[in-house]
């Protein structure tokens, strides 16, 4: 079976790949991606040189219909898991438009080209041929301090990230109710683990710290993001992929909600532990002008998954997120590779004036 995979050079992507292909040792995966910023070959370097015979990359676009059709063409391919986005909320504030492009058209071009090639033999749907669009919890909006999101909680994005991810769903949406297309959304909360671009809150300050620059921290800090370790979202993916209903959406999520804050202390109190560098202490939390419209609490609900098909998460977060520091500590030359060039502009942009 051969399955197409975007977004593979990205953080969670390049986790799912090793997941993957060392889980189903019979099948292939055609990674596409752009290389954005965010992509970086070098995740996928530890493979084994078997599970490299059962990878095959191509760099490219999702939104180019002629390159989709070839690799369909080429492959057979018989499901394609969704990845590829820009990611980052702080972006899509300087920058909204390439979010619409990527996130939305990007989709829409995949879902057609599905849809084209799975039409030509519909026995394939109920062989289970899927089309999987990894979303995010932040398409609910924000929550007050208590309640979760389910399933049913209505769209309410803020962020132009979270308005094109919503869009996104929307349309994988009416290709199913429409042309009866095979597919599945899932809504996962906030990840982390190895291989994440350090724009984002855990590895901008484990990166940071280490350099004993200022760790800044947006408005007061209280903000509360639901925590999950990487490997169990691709776990949790890999179950819907498999076994979920068509048609349906379902929440990833642990309850492992932290308050930003916390999430900073924790990573001081781990890194200097670990590095003997008294440097590294609270001194370095600076707090800087809030993130516009910023949500303010995210908190899934994930009984659907628990329920329809058995996925917990195993790793917690006081586990994950000591591996997550040790990764990062034993990949220092990965960290240089990555924030060199773009990374100091878009820091200067978004940062600007902090040490
Ligand atoms: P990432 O930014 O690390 O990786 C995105 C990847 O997509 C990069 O490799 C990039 O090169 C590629 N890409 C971007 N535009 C492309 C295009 N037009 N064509 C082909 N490839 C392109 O992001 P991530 O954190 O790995 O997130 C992956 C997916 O999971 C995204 O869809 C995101 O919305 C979703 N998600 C992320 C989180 C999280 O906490 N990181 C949580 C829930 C859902
Ligand atoms: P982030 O990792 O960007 O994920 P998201 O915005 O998709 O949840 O941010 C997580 C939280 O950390 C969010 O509330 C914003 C906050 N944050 C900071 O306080 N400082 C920072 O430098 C960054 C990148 C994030």
């Amino acid at each position: 079976m051969n399955i197409l995979v975007t977004g593979v050079a990205g953080f969670i992507g390049s986790n799912f790949v090793y997941y993957y292909l060392e889980k189903y040792k019979d099948r292939k995966i055609i990674g596409l991606d752009k290389l954005t910023y965010a992509g970086n070959l070098e995740n996928l370097e530890k493979l084994t040189p078997e599970q490299k015979e059962r990878f095959v990359f191509i760099k490219g676009d999702i939104k180019n219909q002629e390159l989709i059709e070839y690799i369909f063409e080429t492959y057979k391919i018989e499901g394609i898991i969704n990845f590829a986005a820009e990611s980052h909320v702080d972006r899509s504030i300087h920058d909204p438009q390439i979010f619409l492009k990527t996130n939305v058209i990007g989709t829409q071009t995949l879902l057609n080209v599905a849809k084209k090639y799975w039409e030509i033999d519909t026995q394939k749907y109920k062989d289970g041929v899927k089309f999987l669009q990894v979303s995010t919890d932040e398409v609910y909006g924000s929550l007050g301090p208590t309640g979760y999101f389910t399933e049913k909680t209505p769209l309410d994005p803020h962020s132009p990230y979270s308005a094109s991810k919503a869009s996104a769903d929307l349309i994988v949406k009416a290709y199913h109710d429409t042309y009866k297309m095979p597919t599945n959304i899932t809504r996962c909360s906030n990840n982390y683990g190895p291989y994440q671009f350090p724009e984002k809150l855990i590895p901008l300050m484990i990166n940071n710290a280490l350099n004993h620059k200022e760790l800044p921290v947006y408005g007061d800090g209280k903000q509360i993001r639901d925590w999950l370790y990487v490997t169990d979202h691709c776990r949790a993916i890999d179950l819907v992929f498999e076994n979920g209903r068509t048609g349906e959406v379902y929440n990833i999520g642990g309850h492992n909600e932290k308050e930003n804050i916390y999430i900073v202390k924790k990573i001081i109190e781990i890194l200097r532990e670990k590095t003997g560098d008294k440097e590294i202490n609270e001194k370095l939390i600076k707090h800087v002008k809030d993130r516009l419209g910023h949500d303010r609490r995210y908190g899934i609900d994930p009984t659907k998954i628990k329920e329809e098909l058995g996925w917990e998460p195993e790793i917690m977060f006081d586990e994950g997120i000591e591996k997550t520091i040790e990764w990062y500590l034993e990949n220092q030359d990965w960290m240089k590779r990555v924030i060199s060039g773009e990374y100091l502009e878009f820091y200067e942009k978004n940062y600007g004036g902090t040490k």
